[in-house]
């Protein structure tokens, strides 16, 4: 597993998405606010990008007049023709075991966890000498 950068938080304002390829696959990373989500980004129905699909917390209903969000389950409605995936498991809402988009891992790092890196130049030592630069291999 390899972590990609993909841009500053603040980046992708709340609600909304951002469409990446990364090792040819295309991904929609959803801000949720409190919260990042990731997924394929082509929905399974006929091909709409799930990036510009509308996203909105669950609504459910004990009854008629009755109704609540539930904020922590969040889906996402394809633009094209409104199926709708739940941002947590991929799982689409009319058919969730037979239809889902793929999640991915997705966190919010620190900036200066990510500037330490895996990679690290070559180091020598250099010196002055009176009016010389040296250099050690
Ligand atoms: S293309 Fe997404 S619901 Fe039809």
């Amino acid at each position: 597993m390899t972590d990609h950068i993909i841009c500053k938080a603040e980046e992708i304002a709340e609600g909304a998405a951002r469409r990446v390829r990364i090792g040819g696959r295309d991904i929609a990373i959803f801000n949720l606010g409190n919260r990042f989500a990731a997924i394929t980004n082509r929905c399974p129905h006929e091909g709409a990008e799930l990036c510009h699909g509308k996203v909105a917390a669950f609504i459910s209903a004990e009854g008629p007049g009755e109704y609540r969000t539930e904020d922590e389950k969040v889906m996402v409605r394809c633009p094209w023709h409104g199926w709708e995936f739940d941002l947590a498991n991929g799982r689409s809402y009319c058919d969730p075991n037979r239809m889902r988009v793929k999640t991915f891992d997705v966190k919010v790092s620190p900036g200066e966890t990510l500037a330490e890196g895996p990679y690290q130049a070559e180091i020598f030592e250099v010196r002055t000498e009176d009016d010389y630069v040296v250099l050690t291999l």
